[in-house]
């Protein structure tokens, strides 16, 4: 690809960073999203057609003259999106529907993880709340309960109180007809991104999310509140059984498949006493960690992308960065609950006044040349340096010059690694 025209799906801080990738590629000149948000608008095209109009995106590929599409969010690749830009004959960066099955269904991830042996908890999925009465006599709290579907985040319960867990069953078996029921994992989370097409795959080094709203882990989950690459609980030896155990067997069974995975595995980790279990698969890029991430790759983003979406990732070369990434992520006033937006964000200029602080826009628009605030998770900021604790303090120095009224972030982004030295 030369002069390469690129289409972004998607609109939070994941998909800015990916543009800010393909705007550091020298084989791409032209960056359309849609819908995208106020920094992608000042790099690229942004469209106002919503990720979930896949006619709507497949006629913008067309009318752009896509040579590649990367899709962010998870919805349009569950609901098909990568299946019809692939038939139109444009190269796609994510999985079809069937692929992005692991993701859209936790029933199905779970069979196929007990089917190739790949650790995991012990589930079980039922339609009938007596059951899960009887498991919760017989097993001690915590307990896991799980919607069977997409549903923005908020499908898992984990919770040691029967009410709450009785609750979230007899909600998923009205809404869903069933409910999943896991056993609780004790230990340590981590995320690793793997590019993956029927040619080989490519391990991107492994970050940590920090899902609750608060230090020290407390509060409700929200969708990342800021992240680190690379995560040292994955170890060296961590790493070997994940490949080993989770991502060949992964690879394979896709590889076996009539329609290939082509996109990025997010294999989402527990590790306990050195031995790593997947809490979850999704069939995307994470996000935050997408912004720890993608500055640890110095290769052409763009031709990285595009060897993913036609099945070549096998041969290419990647050149990987050997510095530390950490983003923090600044929210709205009572996020993840009653969010206040359409406010005024002061400062996002003055916070990106290095080469090495990426300030990537989320919930943002762009009104009379003003910024304002719209959703829950408005910026993350990324300091990238020889070490974790620089990269941490870029990342805070920068932070503290924006202004949005009400905004909060949390002061603890990367301890527990710091904590293990
Ligand atoms: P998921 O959407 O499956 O990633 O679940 C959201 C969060 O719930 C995970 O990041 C974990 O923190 C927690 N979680 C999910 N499943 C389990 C499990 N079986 N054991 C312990 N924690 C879990
Ligand atoms: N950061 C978690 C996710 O992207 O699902």
């Amino acid at each position: 690809m030369q002069n390469g025209t690129v289409l972004v799906v998607g609109s939070g801080g994941r998909e800015h960073a990916i543009v800010i990738g393909l705007e550091r590629s020298e084989s791409v000149s032209n960056i359309h999203i849609t819908p995208g948000n106020a920094g992608t608008g000042s790099i690229g095209t942004n469209h106002d057609i919503q990720a979930d109009d896949l006619e709507g995106v497949c006629e913008l590929a067309k009318a752009i003259q896509a040579d590649l599409v990367v899709i962010g969010p998870e919805g349009p690749l569950v609901a098909g999106l990568a299946d019809l830009i692939r038939s139109m004959g444009i190269p796609c960066f994510g999985p079809n529907a069937s692929g992005a099955k692991i993701e859209g269904s936790k029933q199905h991830a779970n069979e196929l993880m007990n089917k190739l042996s790949i650790p995991t908890a012990q589930s079980m999925v039922t339609k009938d709340l007596e059951r899960i009465q009887t498991v919760l006599s017989e097993t001690p709290p915590p307990w896991v309960l799980k919607r069977d579907g997409l549903a923005a985040g908020k499908g898992v319960t984990v919770t040691s109180d029967v009410q709450v867990a009785l609750e979230a069953a007899s909600n998923a078996i009205n809404t869903d007809g069933r409910v999943i029921i896991e056993e609780y994992m004790h230990g340590e989370e981590a995320s690793i991104l793997v590019l993956m097409d029927e040619s080989g795959y490519i391990v991107l080094p492994p970050s940590q999310d920090h899902k609750r709203v608060k230090d020290g882990d407390l509060g409700p989950n929200t969708g990342g509140m800021g992240a680190y690459a690379p995560a040292p609980v994955v170890t060296e030896d961590v790493m070997s059984r994940t490949v080993d155990q989770i991502i060949k067997p992964m690879w394979q069974y896709f590889r076996g498949l009539k329609e290939p995975y082509r996109g990025c595995l997010y294999v989402g980790l527990m590790i306990s006493n050195g031995i790593p279990r997947v809490v979850e698969f999704n069939a995307r890029f994470g996000d935050p960690e997408t912004q720890v991430t993608l500055p640890l790759v110095n290769s052409d983003i763009g031709l990285l992308l595009l060897s993913v979406s036609q099945g070549r990732v096998g041969q290419f070369e990647i050149d990987l960065s050997p510095l530390h990434a950490a983003t923090v992520v600044l929210a709205s006033e009572g996020y993840p609950g009653d969010t206040k937006i359409g406010r005024p964000i002061i400062g996002l200029n003055e916070g990106n006044d290095d080469e090495w602080t990426y300030i990537y826009h989320a919930a943002t628009t762009k009104e009379s040349g003003k910024y304002i605030s719209s959703g829950g998770r408005v910026v993350s900021v990324t300091g990238i340096s020889h070490s974790l604790e620089d990269a941490l303090r870029k990342s805070y120095e920068s932070i503290k010059k924006i202004n949005l009224e009400g905004s909060h972030y949390r002061s603890d982004i990367g301890q527990r690694a710091l904590r293990k030295r």
